[in-house]
């Protein structure tokens, strides 16, 4: 991502944000798995959006208007000692040089500074209680303004929800951002691919698994969320992540993986029989998910509702169900009763961008958000039928069957980024015999 690409993301916020105001934004920090190991680093996606900057225990400041520099980078220090330990850190001149701030300080310093800064605002945008430590500190240098420690303090009269504005802003994806999740797509479906290949009766979950992450990291990646890899009765657990079973003929396996590239996410899912066939059975729960799923694709048009693809998706599966003989009734009845929630209990999508679960409003005034060029979501039905589940016959039981794929809505037809990555249960039967 260029770096014109951050300063444009830091402009179009001040503009929202207009004169008189100031945002503060944390950076992530190290978290501890336990003593002095810690877990591997991720930036706050906020954070990263406006700063590009990888390093945790920095905070970005932005003052429209501001004339001695809209943009404030606090940040680690220089200490070759440390660095010797942790790895290299820009320090505020690095900050300054390479990562466009306007002005640049030790986070040591930000007690001292940073209150001289709020005084001068009308408004502060912060996003409150993501950090319960960051919340604190907020609330100490108000109050030191108000306690007047500084003469002729004065105290913003307001504080707005940054996550608002900012959550708007990255809702709607840049070419470059598109650029980006179209690479992380196609490292993922690659991963998928080989973990296909792999499968067979006697193979673990884990072994499935292993292939996607050592395909992820193979291109400089992690995933982007706990890898799903479900057989046989794991398949109807939506958050199964052990992946610990041995896989056996006859199963379903449901893998639900993808990395993040560049930090933006991918979400794939697919279902394939292990043996490389599909039961009648299996093949008919598929046909009708892999129904629902393209459905509801071509609802992810510019000017549709945000619900309108998971509304397909509940008609589609409904009226299949009945002509399965797994739901007795009217469509239109069983949908308003939501008898479909017995097998399908989730909604068909989400975001995506720097989050998986990607940020931004659903509904806009109490209304289902519209679809706008730009936006990416997943669509990823499902049916999931328990071994055990009562009133349906035994030859259905175990099957769990989901399909996902990342949807971005353009000003014609739905661009899906995942979309070269088998699903058609003819071409998985072919591509798993040709494996
Ligand atoms: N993998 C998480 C999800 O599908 O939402
Ligand atoms: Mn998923
Ligand atoms: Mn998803």
């Amino acid at each position: 991502m260029k770096a014109q690409e951050f300063d444009q993301r830091r402009r179009a916020l001040m503009r929202m944000m207009g004169k008189g105001t100031i945002a503060i934004v944390p950076s992530s920090g190290i978290k501890l798995r336990n003593r002095d190991v810690a877990y591997p680093f991720r930036q706050d996606s906020d954070f990263w959006y406006l700063t590009g900057f990888d390093e945790p225990d920095a905070v970005a400041v932005l003052i429209p208007g501001r004339k001695a520099g809209e943009y404030v980078l606090f940040c680690r220090d220089r200490d070759p000692a440390r660095e010797a330990w942790d790895g290299y850190r820009a320090g505020p001149e690095g900050a300054v040089e390479d990562y466009g701030a306007d002005d640049a300080f030790p986070i040591e310093a930000m007690d001292d500074i940073l209150p001289g800064l709020i005084e001068s605002s009308d408004s502060v945008f912060y996003s409150m209680g993501v950090s319960g430590g960051f919340d604190k500190r907020i609330l100490g240098w108000l109050n030191e303004l108000r306690a007047g420690g500084r003469a002729g303090a004065r105290t913003p009269e307001e504080f707005v929800s940054l996550e608002h504005l900012l959550h708007d802003l990255r809702l709607y994806k840049s070419r470059a951002e598109v650029g980006q999740m179209r690479r992380a797509a196609r490292v993922s479906m690659e991963a998928h691919r080989r973990a296909m290949r792999r499968a067979q009766a006697g193979v673990y979950e884990y072994e499935l698994e292993a292939e996607l992450l050592g395909h992820f990291r193979a291109h400089g990646n992690r995933e982007a969320y706990g890898s799903i890899v479900g057989s046989g009765a794991n398949s109807c657990i939506l958050h199964y992540v052990e992946n610990a079973r041995r896989m056996e003929d006859g199963d379903l396996v449901l893998i639900d993986a993808g990395c993040e590239d560049g930090y933006y996410a991918s979400d794939i899912t697919r279902t394939f029989p292990v043996s490389g066939r599909f039961t009648a059975e299996q093949r008919k729960i598929y046909s009708l998910v892999l129904a629902a799923q393209k459905a509801a694709i071509d609802k992810c048009r510019a000017g549709n509702l945000f619900n309108e693809p998971h509304e397909e998706t509940v008609r589609v599966i409904t009226r299949g169900l009945i002509k399965l003989g797994l739901l007795k009734g009217t469509p239109a009845r069983l949908i308003k009763e939501g008898a479909y929630q017995k097998f399908y209990m989730h909604r068909a999508g989400h975001w995506i961008g720097l989050d998986v679960h990607d940020v931004g409003d659903y509904k806009v005034g109490g209304e289902w958000r519209e679809l706008e060029p730009g936006m990416v979501l997943t669509v990823e039905p499902g049916i999931y039928i328990p071994p055990g589940t009562r009133g349906v016959a035994k030859k259905w039981w175990g099957i769990g069957v989901r399909i996902e794929d990342d949807v971005l809505v353009t000003r014609g037809e739905p661009d899906v980024l995942t979309g070269a990555l088998v699903k058609e249960p003819d071409e998985i039967e072919a591509f798993m015999q040709a494996a």
